[in-house]
């Protein structure tokens, strides 16, 4: 699979040992905030992934360790280390795909927007960090608020001359990996065989399960589709509350996000057909941003797909669901204007 640009070797391998060990070719990955409670098993889950030759950790903390850590894992990538703002430029330099999971999370009686006035610059500063040393890279962004993140990051990217919407995707994959536990749970089923579309964004009314459009057809009681909509919505809630102040979703979200960095990598190698929920720059609806399912090219997200038939019940949700997205996207966007 084509690699977008060389890495610097400065771990005395041979540069032909940039490549996963056992001569397979793979695509050259960095995790931003690689040492958080995410980050770590995030950091583990790729070192595993066989589409994965160069793996690269940065933090502004504790990154040594993980790297020592993690690179002794007998697995076919290659593991480096960056710590601090002045290693960000070696830590990107020549990546296909950097996954932020960078900045604070949620305490009870918080909501993901009471993060915006910490990560908002944080995702400034590391995206500032991706329009210089790998433009063409897909991006896919966890830290919180992502309704609002995402945009920051687009007006990065446009300021800088380099904004690809089709290479800048918010993750929402948790959503989708809740939903299909929760139904397949109602439904008696594997929840491997449930697919559920979750649109809208990632925060409580903006997170919609479109629940007559699961896989396989499945029908719902009002009281059912009324307890699934609000645990799916309040997933994120569920664990902060448990985690008692402890963080939030970290496990779950590790999860998660290998699964969508994983699609990323299989469209980027040119697999057919892989599709899945992303919040990305969107015509679905009026907003310039919205999450729906995508499909996933060599290019990053190369269809936008429509929302498809809906019920009065999605319908009413929907327009709750702009109207609070609206709010946080405006509020990205207007972060990095002023
Ligand atoms: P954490 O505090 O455990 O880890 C965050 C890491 O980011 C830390 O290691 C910290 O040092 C690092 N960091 C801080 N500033 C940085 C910078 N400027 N550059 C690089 N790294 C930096 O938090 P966590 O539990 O891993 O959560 C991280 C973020 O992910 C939070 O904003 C959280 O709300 C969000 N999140 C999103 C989803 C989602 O579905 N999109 C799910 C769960 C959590
Ligand atoms: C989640 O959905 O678990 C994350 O967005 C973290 C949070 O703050 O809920």
């Amino acid at each position: 699979y084509p690699s977008n640009s060389q890495v610097e070797d400065n771990s005395g391998l041979r540069k032909e040992n940039c490549r996963a060990k056992g001569g397979a070719p793979g695509f050259k990955v960095a995790i931003l905030g690689a040492a958080g409670g995410i980050g770590q098993p995030l950091a583990l889950l790729m070192k595993i992934n066989p589409l994965v030759s160069v793996l690269h950790l940065y933090d502004v903390v504790n990154t040594p360790g993980v790297t020592a850590d993690i690179g002794h894992m007998d697995t076919g990538a290659v593991v480096r280390g960056f710590l601090g703002q002045a290693q960000l430029e070696s830590a990107l330099s020549g990546m296909d795909l950097v996954i932020i999971p960078a900045g604070v999370p949620r305490k009870p009686g918080m909501t993901r927007d009471d993060l915006f006035n910490i990560n908002a610059g944080i995702v400034r500063t590391l995206c500032e960090g991706i329009a210089r040393s790998c433009p063409r890279a897909i991006v896919n962004l966890i830290s919180n608020p992502v309704n609002s993140t995402v945009p920051i990051a687009a007006e990065v990217f446009k300021k800088a001359g380099t904004y690809d919407p089709k290479r800048l995707l918010g993750v929402t994959t948790l959503d989708v990996v809740r939903a299909n536990t929760f139904v397949a749970e109602v439904l008696g089923l594997d929840p491997r065989e449930v697919n559920v579309p979750v649109v809208g964004g990632h925060s409580g009314v903006t997170i919609l399960p479109l629940l007559s459009q699961v896989k396989p057809p499945s029908s719902f009681t009002q009281q059912e589709i009324e307890y699934l909509t609000d645990r799916i919505q309040n997933g994120g809630t569920e664990v902060v509350e448990a985690k008692a102040g402890a963080g939030s979703a970290t496990l779950s979200m590790a999860y998660a996000a290998v699964k969508f960095a994983d699609a990323c990598l299989r469209g980027l190698r040119g697999d057919a057909g892989v599709v899945e929920c992303a919040f990305v720059d969107s015509k679905v609806t009026e907003l310039p941003f919205f999450a729906s399912k995508v499909q996933l090219g060599r290019n990053g997200a190369e269809e936008v797909y429509q929302l498809g038939p809906l019920n009065e019940y999605e319908r009413v949700g929907l327009e709750k669901a702009k109207k609070e997205l609206a709010a946080s996207i405006q509020k990205g966007i207007s972060f990095v204007r002023k």
